[in-house]
């Protein structure tokens, strides 16, 4: 039986990984989850110096999920590769590179610095707010996600996974940008923007007013948009989206997802991804599948 895929010429031993900031940088969850079972680790979002973050409250619970605007809290590029590469590097499994900016100069400084870093892939989070432009989020221009995925190729040692905004008219759109600026990869979806007011204390629930939704409650609009960019684009996809069991992360493979994304599940679930791994394992054998990639985009 074989459950590997391939992504942009990484091989991972499974098509389970974690998403970005949900998971830190592993260390936090190794006692609940053998590293070494997982397609790869995807590391919390890092930019080229420290970012302190937003304001608190920055979380809270919704129906079906949860809303966050934690604003990229992060201990910076060189704080990073001197703590966090060398724990991950200790297991078996893909390391994956969540890179943020708000200038196309930060990712530039960030990228070029993992270059001389052993990482498989970079993961690119064009959600953050790109401060030249006025705080619109590079993601939200498809002429902005070509500029900044063409620029970074230039800079990439490694393959590149653009990460685009659900918070769009048509992903589509972004996702031809993406792939016509070069990507490898691309990833979906990032957070919905929505808000939750808190009636007792009369005001927003998360100091920020709008905060990013995820969790179970999103995935119906996850695996469509899935689906419509598998039949847009000819790069492999990282689907997520509200993942929870091993049905979830199926449906988004068979809509066309090469590889899956666990995030909000492992908060009220530690040990989520290994779940899933054995899920889809047992599934293969019980429905006599060899080969995991006979499933991708399989429903059309
Ligand atoms: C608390 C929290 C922090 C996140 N931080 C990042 C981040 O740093 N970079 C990024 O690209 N996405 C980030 N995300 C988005 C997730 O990686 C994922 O795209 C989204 O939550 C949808 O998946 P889920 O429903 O399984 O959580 C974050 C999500 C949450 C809930």
């Amino acid at each position: 039986m074989n459950t590997s895929v391939n992504l942009a010429g990484v091989t991972l031993k499974n098509p389970v990984m974690t998403a970005s900031g949900t998971f830190g940088s592993g260390a936090e969850y190794s006692e609940f989850v053998d590293l070494n079972r997982l397609g790869a680790v995807v590391t919390k979002g890092v930019a080229n110096i420290p970012w302190p973050g937003n304001p608190t409250p920055r979380i809270a619970e919704v129906y079906g999920g949860m809303l966050n605007a934690i604003g990229l809290q992060n201990p910076g590029i060189d704080v990073f590769t001197k703590r966090d590469i060398p724990y991950l590097k200790q297991f078996d499994t893909k390391i994956i590179v969540n890179v943020c900016g708000k200038t196309t100069e930060d990712y530039i400084e960030v990228v070029e610095k993992l270059g001389d870093y052993d990482v498989d892939l970079l993961e690119i989070n064009i959600s953050c707010p790109n401060v030249k432009e006025g705080g619109i989020a590079f993601g939200q221009n498809a002429k902005n996600v070509e500029n900044i995925t063409s620029t970074l190729k230039k800079y990439a040692k490694q393959p590149i996974i653009m990460k685009l905004s659900p918070n769009v008219t048509d992903i589509t759109e972004m996702a031809r940008a993406a792939e016509a600026g070069g990507a490898d990869v691309v990833s979906l979806i990032n957070t919905l923007t929505g808000m939750k007011i808190d009636v007792n204390r009369r005001t927003f629930a998360i100091a920020n007013k709008t905060g990013g939704m995820s969790g179970p409650a999103v995935k119906p609009i996850a695996v469509r948009m899935v689906y419509q960019v598998a039949n847009a684009v000819k790069i492999p996809i990282i689907g997520m989206g509200g993942i929870s069991n091993y049905e979830d992360a199926l449906e988004f493979i068979l809509a066309g997802a090469t590889a899956v994304s666990v995030g909000t599940a492992n908060f009220y679930n530690p040990t989520a991804t290994i779940d899933i791994v054995d899920g889809i394992e047992n599934y293969m054998k019980k429905n006599s599948i060899d080969d995991i990639n006979s499933l991708i985009g399989a429903v059309r």
